[in-house]
């Protein structure tokens, strides 16, 4: 053992020298205690008991989690191993998981975080049964604000990670979600899909994996004044009784944004899918009157989707492929905010496509056997949205050409059911 171990060649592949790295920087964030990870990846221990799971999961890209293929655009915070890295981690479960030297050990840089803002949490912990369906439940704290502030970066601190699956974060300022609050037994009150109200504002999602989040340059969302800040929590039960009582830490801009991100929806409500349709389909389309830029996009749709597709259609007949993701996955809600934001010009065609699988076929229909489902906003229902985030390139002039025609488009939407 000793002589095998001493006539090992210098390159070998080891966890201090050439694995570590790997992990902290991809796996890491889910893969500790506490985290949604089934196990740590955080020591030499614990990851070379998992080296052949690892090495498979990395080179099936079935890890790490992330959901858009072949990609026209990249986005931030992209979760994906480069080939040497799946070639590194492949060669060190093939050799054996060796460990390496401790004095071979690289630093791996830490990124400086200043305090937030200001904390927003949740009242009381709200107690989350071990057994039983996915929960989604809505939690209303007062923002406390004495004036509008624009928020232009936020953090979702999960109150109990094994439970937490996904987060929405809404502002109100109807009072409707206050009064449900009131009216639900227990803290917060039940809601899937959509809050109960309709929004002033929303900070957008949070997903396992998912850090401090930062609008797009010169942008911010405005929280106005005495607004009730609203948690949708996506509870997975775990197992055995849970606790969880969750926060989200913003941080406000130092001045008024200067330039507004506008979301044009792309969505359909004409959405009827026949028990066992496999292939279902529901587009969308939106022309823009005048230069935009995309700045992120929000896929959004329920269970029974399998795949939802965005691209555009420059004015020249030029198509690009914006964002595709043929694994879909509810559980994975993402913003994905473009690294080089895209140039519309006017003319150019927004389009998207949603795929539902309503047969038995697809692993995640709730319904068996399937049954017909249609639009709306529960989980055994579907949507189909397509949020693209835009800033409008000279606002003087155009953003209010822009706003008119997405009401216009807003009320044709309305009408098709
Ligand atoms: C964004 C969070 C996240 C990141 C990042 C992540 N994982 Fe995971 N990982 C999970 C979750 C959640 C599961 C359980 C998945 C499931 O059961 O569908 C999992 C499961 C696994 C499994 C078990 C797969 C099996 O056989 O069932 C392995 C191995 C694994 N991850 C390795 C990795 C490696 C290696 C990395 C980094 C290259 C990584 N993970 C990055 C969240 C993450």
């Amino acid at each position: 053992m000793l002589l095998l171990a001493q006539s090992l060649p210098s390159s070998a592949t080891t966890y201090n020298l050439d694995v570590k790295p790997i992990l902290t920087r991809h796996c890491v964030q889910c893969h500790r205690a506490g985290e949604v990870g089934p196990f740590p990846l955080d020591s030499f221990e614990s990851a070379s008991k998992h080296a052949r799971q690892i090495a498979l999961a990395a080179a099936t890209r079935f890890m790490p989690p992330w959901k858009p293929v072949a990609p026209g655009v990249s986005f931030h915070r992209e979760r994906k191993l480069a080939a040497l890295e799946i070639a590194t981690l492949q060669s060190w479960a093939a050799s054996g998981a060796l460990r390496g030297s401790v004095a071979s050990l690289r630093a791996t840089p830490v990124a400086p975080s200043n305090e937030p803002d200001q904390r927003w949490r949740a009242s009381t912990s709200y107690e989350v049964a071990g057994e039983g369906q996915d929960q989604y439940r809505c939690f209303v704290v007062p923002s406390g604000l004495d004036e509008a502030r624009y928020i232009d970066g936020f953090e979702f601190l999960p109150g109990n990670r094994r439970v937490v699956h996904h987060a929405l974060i809404f502002f109100d300022l109807s009072g409707a979600a206050r009064k449900m609050d009131a009216e639900a037994e227990g803290p917060g009150y039940p809601c899937f899909g959509t809050p109960g109200f309709l929004p002033v504002a929303s900070l957008g999602g949070w997903s396992p994996g998912n850090g401090r989040l930062t609008m797009p340059s010169g942008t911010a969302i405005r929280a106005p004044k005495g607004a009730d800040v609203v948690f949708q929590i996506h509870y997975h039960p775990s197992g055995k009784t849970e606790w969880d009582q969750s926060e989200v830490a913003v941080y406000f801009a130092k001045q008024a944004p200067k330039r507004k991100l506008l979301d044009i929806a792309l969505t359909s409500k004409a959405i009827d899918i026949p028990a066992g349709q496999a292939d279902y389909k529901v587009r969308d389309w939106f022309e823009v009157p005048v230069d935009v830029t995309l700045q992120q996009i929000i896929p959004h749709a329920h269970f029974v989707a399998r795949a939802a597709r965005a691209w555009v259609i420059f004015p020249g007949g030029l198509k690009k492929s914006v964002l595709t993701i043929t694994d879909w996955d509810f559980n994975w809600q993402d913003i994905y905010q473009l690294k080089a934001p895209l140039a519309l010009k006017a003319g150019t065609r927004l389009e998207m496509e949603i795929l539902y699988d309503n047969s038995a076929k697809n692993p995640r229909n709730p319904n068996r056997p399937p049954q017909r489902v249609v639009w709306g906003p529960g989980s055994a229902d579907e949507m189909a949205g397509m949020h693209w985030n835009v800033t409008v390139d000279n606002e003087a002039r155009d953003l209010e050409d822009l706003t008119s025609s997405l009401w216009g488009k807003m009320i044709r939407t309305i009408r098709q059911r």
